[in-house]
């Protein structure tokens, strides 16, 4: 079958390479790919910058955001053939860690997870997959292609988890959210604040064109400038970018018992001149905290499948700004100003 592959920490090495049929040992559910998402993480991989083969191998499967259609199934397993499924992207250790061991590897312990399509385990993006039911996701059959986009909201799902915990601690009745960066994560965390009741705001760089009708159709607000110019003293602020300034920005910014959630991975590299003490004042004046948030375990994706059922399907449509067959993947790399979601098909839905 036919599947991208690359060489991990090796720029340039990605091909459409035939490949054996999926290993039984990936489990008993076997699946039919129909589309691939393509996020920032297979960009950083296809550059040299990320990734891990699976041990003994030098190429790895790409892919994590995917969709595709059960093919068989065993008698009794919680997906049965023709279902819409998702795959789960992280595997507990094999240890296992205190987390994994109970589900949430999402916060493994020890670093010995393996991802699907990122680090030391095949991805979705081929023409077929296996998988045990138990790391499927079913998406409501009326999402159709849609059901794409549920990876990246298991990821927001997660980090509203966090910030509703987190908040939890005191008294807690948010108003107002701020999301930095409106890419397809900002753009579905701010679907999730809005869903929860929030006056939600997103700040991004762009001035006009998709990402502004976006938020507004949500009925959020969209602004160019800083936070503080956006919403004064947010309850929670999700930052999606990764920009260290903002990531400063927002710990400034945040309003008192406020919490900041941190999902963008910055490329390092960049240094920063802080008035580390005051920021340390103003943080323990005002009981604010601030949390990093990665994954997503079967709980965000449930969370995650249910937001998308009950979200507008022309609003989640838009998100999704190209399609790119399979043969044609290099495309999908090829970033155009107005992209949100690129999705590389594979088969048809
Ligand atoms: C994926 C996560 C993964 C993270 C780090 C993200 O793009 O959505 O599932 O844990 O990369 O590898």
């Amino acid at each position: 079958m036919k599947a991208l592959t690359v060489v991990p920490l090796k720029a340039g090495t990605a091909e459409l390479s035939d490949i054996d049929d999926p290993p039984e040992s990936d489990g008993p559910v076997l699946v039919e790919t129909l589309g691939v998402g393509i996020c920032g993480t297979d960009a950083e991989i296809l550059s040299g910058a990320y990734g891990w083969a699976p041990p003994g191998r030098e190429r790895l499967v790409l892919g994590h955001e995917s969709l595709g259609r059960v093919l068989e199934a065993p008698a009794g397993a919680a997906v049965a053939k023709g279902d819409l499924v998702v795959g789960i992207v992280r595997r507990p250790d094999p240890v296992p860690c205190a987390n994994c061991a109970v589900g949430e590897w999402d916060f493994c312990r020890n670093g010995q997870y393996t991802e699907r399509g990122i680090k030391e385990h095949d991805g979705y993006l081929s023409e077929h997959y296996r998988i045990t039911a138990d790391f499927a996701v079913k998406v409501d059959p009326s999402l159709g292609e849609l059901g794409v986009l549920l990876e990246p909201t298991s990821v927001v799902a997660k980090a509203w988890e966090q910030v509703g915990r987190i908040g939890g601690r005191a008294h807690w009745e948010p108003k107002t959210a701020v999301v930095t960066g409106a890419g397809p994560v900002g753009l579905l965390a701010a679907l999730l604040g809005v869903q929860r009741g929030l006056e939600v705001h997103v700040i991004d760089q762009m001035a006009s064109g998709l990402k502004p009708d976006l938020v507004r159709a949500l009925g959020a607000q969209y602004h160019t400038g800083s936070i503080s110019d956006a919403c004064k003293l947010p309850d929670a602020i999700i930052e999606c970018t990764g920009v260290g300034s903002l990531v400063f920005d927002a710990m400034e910014h945040v309003g008192v018992g406020g919490v900041v959630c941190l999902t963008g991975v910055s490329s390092g590299g960049r240094s920063l001149d802080i008035d580390a003490g005051s920021l340390n004042r103003s943080m323990v004046l005002e009981n604010e905290a601030m949390v990093g948030s990665v994954n997503a375990n079967r709980r965000h994706y449930e969370a995650g499948a249910e937001a998308l059922a009950k979200a507008d399907r022309a609003w989640l449509q838009r998100l999704i700004t190209r399609r790119v067959p399979l043969a044609d993947w290099a495309q999908a790399l090829d970033r155009k100003p107005d992209d949100v979601k690129v999705v590389v098909e594979v088969a048809s839905a």
